[in-house]
């Protein structure tokens, strides 16, 4: 019986010697530690031993159970180490590579100038206001005093979506959505995606205008004059030189361009500018009576200005980018300048 006892201990302790895995190791535990283990089957059938040899018989059984249990649990440690060791020196780590770069976005440079400018106007009291895209030919033309045969309703130009439906192509017809809603003084500013049926290096159908409107007792052109020259300096810089040249629009009168000093050659004469040495930056003029008509502003009283910038134009002289369409490819390299 005590040899039986003893043959069970060398038998664990040669299959311990060969296991080479925890796998393995658990279950040589089981087969002989486990509840239906070999040595507690031998502990069980302890009424069977004769009564002389039953005393030292359970000794001996307690002492190789406690010492294959210690062993079991040393060749447990030992492989747990042996694999850990194993793995970290195959899990190599370099850490002379290059980390890998995080790309975050950022603001694109359409909205950045518009902010901009908004923020000035703002700074000036103007408040902010939008208008819709989808505008009626009434708003976008009729009530701006642009009449029916007018050669800027021509087919070629504008996108129309019904006959009296059309794409808004300036941000003008906020001044008179704006005018109709509340009574002077006015003194707004309007950002926004405008439409024209035009594509080369310079236009792209869709673009952006911010629209501004001031209107008061006693506005003169000395004051649109003011706005715009303090305006344009805080944009393009303070030694810019500026210059009023006379021109058309349908709703103001008189009406004038705004020519900034070429800000490639800086007036000498250039292919950006033409040779001329300016370029033209926006549009603008007091409002035509003939608009206040519409809205019922009385022209005797009051008198005001309004002018329409392209954001892309700008934002193409203050950064001197040659190709608009570069603003709508989403090509990270060029975004990531702004
Ligand atoms: N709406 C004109 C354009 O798109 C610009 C403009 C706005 C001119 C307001 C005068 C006054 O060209």
């Amino acid at each position: 019986m005590i040899e039986d006892l003893q043959r069970l201990e060398n038998n664990a302790l040669a299959e311990l010697q060969e296991a080479s895995n925890q796998e393995q190791i658990l279950l040589i535990r089981t087969k002989y530690l486990g509840r239906k283990g070999l040595l507690t089957g031998q502990l069980r059938n302890i009424a069977q031993v004769p009564e002389e040899q039953r005393a030292l018989f359970g000794k001996r059984c307690n002492e190789i159970k406690i010492f294959l249990t210690s062993r079991i649990e040393e060749e447990l440690n030992k492989q747990s180490q042996n694999e850990k060791e194993n793995k970290l020196l195959k899990e190599k780590i370099d850490v002379t590579l290059p980390g890998r770069a995080i790309k975050y976005g950022r603001i694109h440079p359409i909205t950045q100038i518009s902010n901009e400018i908004c923020s000035i106007f703002s700074s000036f009291g103007f408040s902010i206001v939008e208008g819709p895209e989808i505008e009626l030919d009434y708003y976008n033309f009729e009530a701006l005093n642009i009449p029916k045969d007018h050669p800027a309703r021509d087919m070629q130009d504008t996108f129309y979506i019904e006959e009296n439906i059309v794409l808004r192509t300036h941000t003008s017809p906020v001044q008179v959505r704006v005018m109709e809603k509340v009574k002077p003084p006015v003194r707004i500013l309007s950002p926004g995606k405008v439409y024209r049926r035009d594509s080369d290096v310079s236009h792209t159908p869709m673009f952006h205008q911010i629209e501004g409107l001031l209107v008061d007792e006693g506005i003169t052109f000395g004051d649109l004059k003011g706005i715009l020259t303090v305006f344009l300096k805080k944009i393009f810089g303070q030694e810019t030189k500026i210059r009023f040249r006379p021109s058309f629009f349908p709703f103001t009168e008189p009406s004038a361009e705004v020519d900034i000093c070429c800000v490639m050659c800086r007036g000498k004469g250039c292919r950006v500018c033409g040779q001329s040495g300016w370029l033209e930056i926006l549009g603008s003029g007091m409002v035509d009576p003939a608009v206040f008509k519409y809205v019922n502003y009385n022209s005797e009283k009051y008198t005001g200005f309004a002018f329409g910038l392209g954001v892309e134009r700008m934002a193409m002289l203050k950064y001197g980018i040659s190709d608009i369409r570069l603003f709508y490819e989403n090509d990270f390299r060029f975004l990531r300048q702004f």
